[in-house]
Formats: C-alpha cells, structure tokens, sequence
C-alpha cells in the first residue's frame, strides 16, 4: 500500500469526487477505492455508506482484507474490531483493554447522489456538483462507467470538452471528416465554472440512436474534475455529466450520468455500450497524450480558435490554483 500523501492539493481534498456507483456498494461488502493517492475502504450499514482510510490503526493492514458482521469491521491481521464511526473496541489479544480513543480509523465525509457514492477527504468547499435533468422525471437516467483512463483527470475533462477530435476519433458517430469545420461557439468564465454555448456541430449517430443530425451543444465545468453538457436536436435533449475521480497524479475514472428525455424505445443496454465504445474510442488517445499532467501555461501547447473551451478551462484551473495533474 502507499502511503498517504501529505495534502496532494486543498482544491481537490476539499471536493467531493465519485468513489464507486451505489448499486455496487450493497450492505454486507467491502470495497477498495482509491482518491487522490489515498486508498479508502468502502462499506455499507443500515443503508449508510462509509469511507474510511484503508488502513488499520495497529500495523496498517489493509481494512478491505477484514470482515464484517453485526455492524463492525475487523482487520484480517490481529482482529481489531471497529465499531461504525471507526473506533476500535475490542483487542482481542487483551479482551479486558479499552482500546482508547487513537486506536481509530481515519473516516472521510461520504454522500450519496445521482446513483453514486460521493467522499472528501478534507472539510468540502462546496456541494456535490448539480445535476438537474436527475431530479427531472421527464428525464431517462443511465449510469455509464467505470472508465479507467491512465491518463490524469485534467486530460481527461479537456478531453469530454473537445468537439474538434469528433470526426477523427468518433467518425461516423460524433462527427464526419467531411463535416470537420468548427463554427465560433461563445465561452464565459465566472468564478464557480465555464460555460460554452452554441457548439454546433453536424453528427451521424449523436446518441446510439443511429439517426444523424445537426446538434447543438451547451458544455459547462462545474468542478476541477466535473464537466457537463446537454446536446438539443430536433428530437429533445441530451445530458451527460462526467464525474472524474483523481485516483492518482496520472490515472483516473471517469463515471458518467446520461439524461435523455426522448428515444423511448432505445434500451438502456444499447446506450450504454454506445457510450462504452466512444469513451473506449477516446481513452488511447488521451492515454498517449505528453506531458501527462496539463500544462496550465498557455505558451507550452498550440490552441485554435476551436480550443476556446480548453484555453477556458486550463485558465480557470491556473487561476484556482490547482497543482495535481497538471504542470
Ligand atoms: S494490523 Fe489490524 S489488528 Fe493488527
Ligand atoms: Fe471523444
């Protein structure tokens, strides 16, 4: 196991990040994660779900080697039981010690939201991103991912916010070589995210439906790592928010969640493996990208007049100060 870093960076340790999707956390299981360099053990009791470090008090085994039952976690190595909120209470070696009040696990914040389990590992600055078209009942809902990406997180959101790469990485899906102009598109930067709005761009099979044609984009950067855009056809809309977990400086998962208010007859299946195969389309190229961490400096890389959201989006993380993943 690594070490827990010392604070790898106060933007990203006081945001909420996706550590897992809720349906694979069921009561009775332990689950591994890994946020920020930081490895968490995962679990659930009473509905509740936990994110504690993986890591026991004693002689820092693994806690996802333990068990559970009847509402605590004992570690694998000496049998240390833990109660809910992390205390140990019991040495088994020495039945008749109280364990004191060190002998606890580190315990993080955890929420969940959109079908996802939410952790921070520091005090949150701010709420779980806002996914409104989840609340919206005339929206389907899908969960798409885990996507692992050798890549970092920034590569990877500069990555779902490019429409230049559609007609060569995505062709006959997102884009066309024939169709590979970019009209101008609007950006604004406030302080809480970017917006870009009237992205235009002609696709053959803009959602798994597989009926071509001309969309119009709004993409937003809510967080550091969240991004968000909804595509409006003739045929209604089209949402995807994507939820990037910074596992390490230069490896991440990206989760997404699709909200479409048409197409009705389309299995959930059937979207989701057309999501599958453009993110499975997308993730050598942004695996092969150097240097691996974004340059926030504007002069290490070329940008056109198509990169305006990428321009917005490396500014806004240089003016937040964000260090991890990028350089
Ligand atoms: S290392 Fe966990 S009980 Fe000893
Ligand atoms: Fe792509």
């Amino acid at each position: 196991m690594s070490k827990p870093q010392a604070i790898p960076d106060p933007i990203l340790y006081n945001d909420w990040h996706v550590v897992c999707q809720s349906f694979d956390l069921p009561e009775g299981s332990l689950r591994s994660a890994r946020l920020l360099g930081e490895d968490l053990v995962l679990w659930r009791l009473a509905g509740e779900a936990k994110a504690w470090q993986d890591l026991c008090a004693h002689r820092g085994t693994r806690l996802t080697l333990g068990r559970l039952q009847e509402g605590t976690l004992t570690c694998a190595y000496h049998g240390w039981v833990y109660d809910k909120d992390g205390q140990c209470i019991k040495f088994p070696s020495h039945p008749e010690q109280r364990p004191p009040p060190t002998a606890h696990v580190k315990t993080y914040r955890s929420a969940e939201r959109y079908g996802s389990l939410w952790a921070c590992l520091g005090e949150p600055s701010s709420d779980i991103p806002t996914f409104a078209e989840w609340d919206d009942p005339k929206f389907r809902k899908i969960l798409c991912g885990p996507y692992v990406y050798n890549a970092s997180a920034t590569r990877a959101v500069e990555n779902f916010l490019d429409v230049a790469h559609f007609p060569f990485v995505h062709g006959g899906l997102l884009g066309d070589e024939a169709h590979a102009e970019i009209q101008d598109y609007e950006v604004e930067t406030r302080s809480d995210g970017i917006e870009a709005r009237n992205v235009i761009v002609w696709q053959p099979d803009p959602d798994g439906t597989g009926r071509g044609k001309t969309v119009n984009y709004t993409y937003r950067v809510l967080r550091p790592f969240t991004a968000y855009f909804m595509k409006s056809t003739d045929e209604g809309k089209f949402a995807i928010q994507l939820n990037v977990t910074p596992v390490d400086e230069t490896r991440c998962i990206g989760w997404m969640c699709i909200a479409l208010d048409y197409s009705e007859e389309t299995p959930d299946s059937e979207l989701r493996a057309y999501q599958d195969k453009i993110t499975g389309q997308d993730i050598p190229v942004v695996e092969s990208q150097r240097p691996e961490r974004l340059p926030l400096d504007l002069q290490a890389e070329l940008h056109l007049r198509s990169d305006r959201i990428a321009v917005a989006y490396r500014k806004w993380l240089s003016e937040l100060g964000l260090a991890f993943g990028t350089s």
